[in-house]
């Protein structure tokens, strides 16, 4: 796999794959008319620079380390409305944070071709909003396209659960190579458990058995046992998701988009799951095609 789809461009890159990806459903749902369709962009943000006014980069553990070389980009909620040819019945955008909440009220407001009454935007945590949209999936006749882009661990893994059997297609951004494999230090004794347990769904000896190795030493006292970090950490980050992903969904990317930053280093991971072999071809045609390039 090639990784020149590094630097500044992986937002781009992010949003431009799952774009296509949007345009490819409407296009299938479209032969599906007794499915309503839903949009649910559960960190919609509305795209924006993201430094602090010193210039300096934001960094916070449960947030998120945002990465570098993000400039002003036009957001996935902006590029999913603009779309003329095809839309989805019902659009939800949800995001904790006020200022974007009144920002995506005015992109709404200014979008003629979607009637504004299709456009839900809500002030809330996206885990809360998921456990809704979970329980609308299971009564009715709905199918969802969910967007999961936090730069953090926010995605709390009892929220996801909940899908299963739904009709519903997932995107999700996996902080692979920043937060999570952060959270696992090199002697094994990690200060944040209950995040980890939370973002995996796993109890905590699960995830240490998956991430260290016991390593026999031989010492002055005879023979000792310690513990290491196992190489290639971010791999395993995303094969243990992958697993989780699939106690949920029929199926999931098995090579996702990686994105890198302007050192080559795998930053992010943007998976797909869904209960359908044919879209989870159509997601794999997309990244495979992007990751390319
Ligand atoms: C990476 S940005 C989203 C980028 C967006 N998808 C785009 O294309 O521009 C993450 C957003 O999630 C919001 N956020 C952070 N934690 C959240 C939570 N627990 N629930 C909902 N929104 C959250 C932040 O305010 C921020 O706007």
């Amino acid at each position: 796999m090639s990784n020149n789809s590094w630097g500044g461009q992986w937002t781009e890159i992010k949003l431009d794959a799952f774009i296509k990806y949007v345009r490819a459903y409407l296009t299938i749902m479209k032969k599906y008319p007794y499915w309503q369709t839903i949009y649910f962009d559960g960190f919609a943000g509305v795209g924006q620079r993201v430094r602090d006014r010193q210039g300096q980069q934001i960094l916070d553990l449960w947030e998120g380390e945002i990465p570098e070389d993000i400039d002003v980009y036009k957001g996935a909620s902006k590029r999913v409305l603009e779309e003329k040819d095809l839309s989805f019945d019902y659009y939800y955008f949800i995001d904790k944070d006020k200022e974007n909440i009144s920002s995506l009220e005015q992109i709404a407001n200014n979008t003629n071709h979607i009637s504004r009454n299709r456009i839900i935007i809500r002030e809330d945590d996206c885990n809360a909003q998921l456990t809704k949209l979970a329980s609308a999936l299971s009564k009715k006749k709905l199918a969802a396209l969910i967007f999961l882009d936090p730069f953090g661990m926010q995605i709390i893994w009892d929220s996801i659960q909940q899908l299963k059997k739904t009709r519903s297609d997932i995107w999700i951004l996996i902080p692979s190579g920043v937060s999570i494999n952060r959270l696992l230090p090199k002697n094994g004794k990690t200060k944040s458990k209950k995040v980890l347990e939370g973002f995996f769904g796993l109890s905590y000896d699960e995830i240490h058995n998956h991430f260290y190795a016991k390593r026999e030493d031989l010492t002055l006292f005879g023979q000792i046992t310690n513990e290491e970090k196992i190489e290639n950490p971010i791999d395993k980050i995303i094969s243990l998701y992958q697993i989780q992903l699939k106690k949920i969904w029929t199926y999931c990317s098995h090579e996702p988009l990686i994105l890198y930053n302007s050192k080559k280093a795998p930053i992010f991971h943007l998976i797909f799951a869904s209960n359908n072999e044919k879209a989870l071809k159509i997601a794999n045609q997309i990244i495979s095609k992007r990751q390319r390039k």
